[in-house]
Parts: structure tokens; sequence; C-alpha cells
């Protein structure tokens, strides 16, 4: 078990923004969500936007739990639905993702705004494996259409979608079947909000 803003190499969060799965329990229910924890020098701190579950959770919480994954489509997954609760397992009494490679603690001391950056501290984490593999373009691209398809289902706008199509053209090129799902599945969510707006 790492302690501490020590552990925070050895977990894999380094500087610049990495893009984690925040898990957050609230009465028995867990929830997962994409969330970047920004790491500049000695800062470490969040940005959220109000609305989400993430939010919310945290809010009433004052932690979250940061799963370190190199799965898009699970990014792509949380992004834009609810994750079914067999997706989850504890550790340490914390709601944690199974197919994380590692997990960390966060506590987080959020105040009430549309969007709030709030400074964050490693109590505790863990590596559960040390997980390699190739870059693949189309599993990176995955993340950024995620990215793409949460600003476009909040603030519609069309230059949104054109990036989602380009990108899709290079998942289905560069990707794995996984990552291929995934992308179908952020297209087909953007229909269906589309045909409903
Ligand atoms: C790669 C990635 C990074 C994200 N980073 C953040 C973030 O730092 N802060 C935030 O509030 N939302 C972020 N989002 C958007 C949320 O994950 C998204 O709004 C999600 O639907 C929230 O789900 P929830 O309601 O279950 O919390 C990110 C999304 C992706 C795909």
């Amino acid at each position: 078990m790492l302690y501490g803003n020590d552990g925070l190499d050895e977990l894999g969060i380094l500087e610049g923004i990495n893009e984690v799965i925040a898990t957050t329990e609230v009465s028995g229910r867990i929830n997962a969500a994409p969330l970047g924890i920004i790491r500049d020098g000695d800062r470490l701190y969040v940005r959220l936007f109000l609305g989400s579950h993430t939010y919310e959770n945290i809010l009433t919480r004052g932690w979250f739990v940061a799963n370190i994954s190199h799965d898009a489509w699970l990014f792509s997954e949380t992004a834009i639905e609810d994750l079914d609760q067999d997706y989850f397992m504890h550790r340490e009494d914390l709601p944690v993702l199974k197919d994380a490679e590692a997990w960390g603690l966060f506590q987080c001391k959020p105040f009430a705004s549309d969007i709030i950056i709030a400074n964050v501290q490693l109590i505790k984490g863990e590596v559960l494996r040390k997980d390699f593999r190739a870059i693949n373009r189309g599993a990176n691209l995955v993340i950024e259409a995620a990215v793409a398809a949460t600003r476009y289902l909040a603030l519609r706008t069309d230059s949104y979608f054109d990036e989602l199509m380009k990108m899709q053209r290079i998942i289905n090129r560069c990707g794995g079947p996984r990552e291929q799902e995934a992308m179908d599945r952020l297209m087909d969510r953007i229909d269906k909000y589309t045909h409903v707006r």
C-alpha cells in the first residue's frame, strides 16, 4: 500500500493531466466517470463541472477513487453511461474497478459553484498489476472521441460532431474490435440524442 503524495509516481500519476476513471459511492451505489487529475509541480487538482454524479458525490463525501486504466472502452463507456455494478469490487472498503491497474484514494475539498477547481491529495493507493502495451492510435482516439462526445452532448456544438466523424474513420482503421465497439456506442448515443433534441 502506498501512502500520501509520495506514492503518486508509483501509481503513474505524473506531471500534466492524468486521465483516470473516478469512482465514488453514495448510499451503496457506485458511480464511475472519467476525470482529469492535474499535476503541476507540487500542485495537484481537479476541475469539476457542475451537474455530474461525480461532482455531486464528491461534494457529498469529499473523496474519490482514481482508477488507473489503459482501457479506452471503459473511458468511453463511463463517460456516457452508468456501468453495471458488476464492474466494481471493494478494496479497503473503497469502490474500485475490477479492471483497474492501480487505484488511489484522493481527498478533495470542493465548494459549490459552476466549475470548481479543487486541490486534491493522495491518501493511499495500490498497484494491482503492471500492464504494458504498444501505443494504439485507435485507443488514444477513443479517449479523445469520448471527450468530444460529452462536450457535444452538453454544448451541441457542430464542430465536435465533425471531429467525431473524422476520428471514427481512424479508429476503424487503427483500433481493434474493442475500440471500434467503444466508438460505435458513442456514435449510437449521439444519434439517439440528435433525434430527441
Ligand atoms: C477523458 C475524459 C476526461 C474528462 N475529464 C473531466 C474532468 O476533469 N472534470 C469533469 O467534471 N468532467 C470530465 N469529463 C466529463 C465527465 O466524465 C462526463 O461529464 C460524465 O458524463 C460524468 O458522468 P457522471 O454523471 O456519472 O459523473 C471527462 C470526460 C472524458 C471522456
